[in-house]
């Protein structure tokens, strides 16, 4: 799934490197807002600054008082984030950190605050990510096969996924991160073509798939490649292992009374926040029968959402990346 993105953003991103443009319209944002419940003087940490969309509205809610700290893994993200900030709000306090959100113990100890009072999650790539086509990630375009996140710290890449696992490997891969039908006959597909010339680009990459998924079934819906380069993506950044050390991490650095907000693009990212929020807001988890407990787990989170938010009809006609969003808001106790 694309956001929209205009014509402008080029000169932005010439090079890959970024100048002035960042175009990406945060999601949900009212919601968000409202979730956080921010107030003049907050510490709020954005754990996926991107462009600074959501940050510089969470910012000014703060105000000057406040401390806004701003995590990204990628350089060109960071870069466009600080030129916002001091274009915008060159008041606001702020400090933007380059790291991974699984490392986020590190990224908070870093920026010395003693816990926070709101968290943001909103997962994914942004839409100067997908565009870039020497980053790999878009099926739309021919280039090579990366899709790395932070490209610098990053040594797997989608190259080496694609043309070093085994069958079985790769069909998991597919299967579980991708939830694609027909993991088993595009890994097939994959392996039968590398035998001849490995292969190297998004393009070969998306013929080897649409190979491997009956005509039939290529001709209606999203894109065929959509699943499985979700999949690959998964496997090469660790998304969902990232994804669960961030939300362990963040529920034990919010200030009682604090909220963390994530927005996920698909049912896996949804699945690993929702248990999370369940399991972390239940307490004790020993067996019914057991007279006492002995697990010892305390409830430390309360969750707001029972049922995730959904962007309005009217946000998802003005950005299509709204439409698989979900936010889910859990509050410290
Ligand atoms: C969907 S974009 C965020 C957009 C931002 N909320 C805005 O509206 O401008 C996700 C961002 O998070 C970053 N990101 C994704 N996973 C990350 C991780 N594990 N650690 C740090 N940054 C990550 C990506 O590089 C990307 O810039
Ligand atoms: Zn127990």
């Amino acid at each position: 799934m694309r956001a929209s993105s205009s014509t402008s953003d080029r000169d932005a991103r010439q090079g890959g490197t970024l100048t002035h443009e960042y175009r990406h319209e945060p999601v949900m944002l009212t919601e968000v807002l409202d979730a956080l419940r921010l107030h003049e003087g907050s510490c709020v940490c954005d754990c996926t600054l991107g462009g600074a969309g959501h940050s510089i509205h969470m910012a000014r809610a703060i105000g000057s008082e406040g401390l806004l700290i701003g995590i990204d893994q990628d350089d060109m993200a960071l870069a466009a984030a600080s030129a916002r900030f001091e274009r915008e709000a060159p008041n606001a306090r702020i400090k933007l950190l380059k790291g991974n959100f699984g490392d986020l113990d590190e990224l908070l100890c870093q920026a010395e605050v003693p816990g926070v009072d709101g968290i943001l999650f909103d997962l994914g790539v942004s839409s100067p990510q997908l565009d870039i086509p020497g980053r790999g990630f878009s099926y739309h375009e021919d280039a090579p096969l990366d899709m790395r996140m932070d490209s610098g710290n990053n040594t797997l890449n989608a190259a080496e996924v694609i043309n070093t696992y085994n069958e079985a490997d790769l069909a998991r891969i597919l299967r579980v991160y991708g939830e694609e039908k027909y993991a088993r006959q595009i890994a097939r597909q994959i392996v039968r073509r590398r035998a001849e010339q490995p292969i190297r680009t998004t393009g070969e990459l998306v013929e080897a798939i649409k190979a491997g998924i009956p005509a039939s079934a290529r001709r209606h819906g999203h894109h065929p490649a959509r699943k499985s380069f979700q999949a690959i993506r998964i496997e090469v950044n660790h998304e969902l292992d990232v994804l669960e050390r961030g939300l362990d991490a963040a529920i034990r650095w919010l200030n009682p009374g604090g909220r963390v907000c994530v927005i996920s693009y698909h049912s896996l990212e949804d699945r690993i926040v929702k248990h999370t929020f369940q399991e972390r807001s239940r307490g004790c988890t020993c067996p019914p029968d057991i007279p006492v407990c002995v697990c010892g787990n305390v409830p430390v989170l309360k969750v707001i959402t029972r049922k995730p938010l959904v962007a309005s009809a009217e946000e998802v006609e003005r950005n299509p990346r709204a439409r698989s969003a979900k936010i889910r808001v859990a509050e410290r106790l």
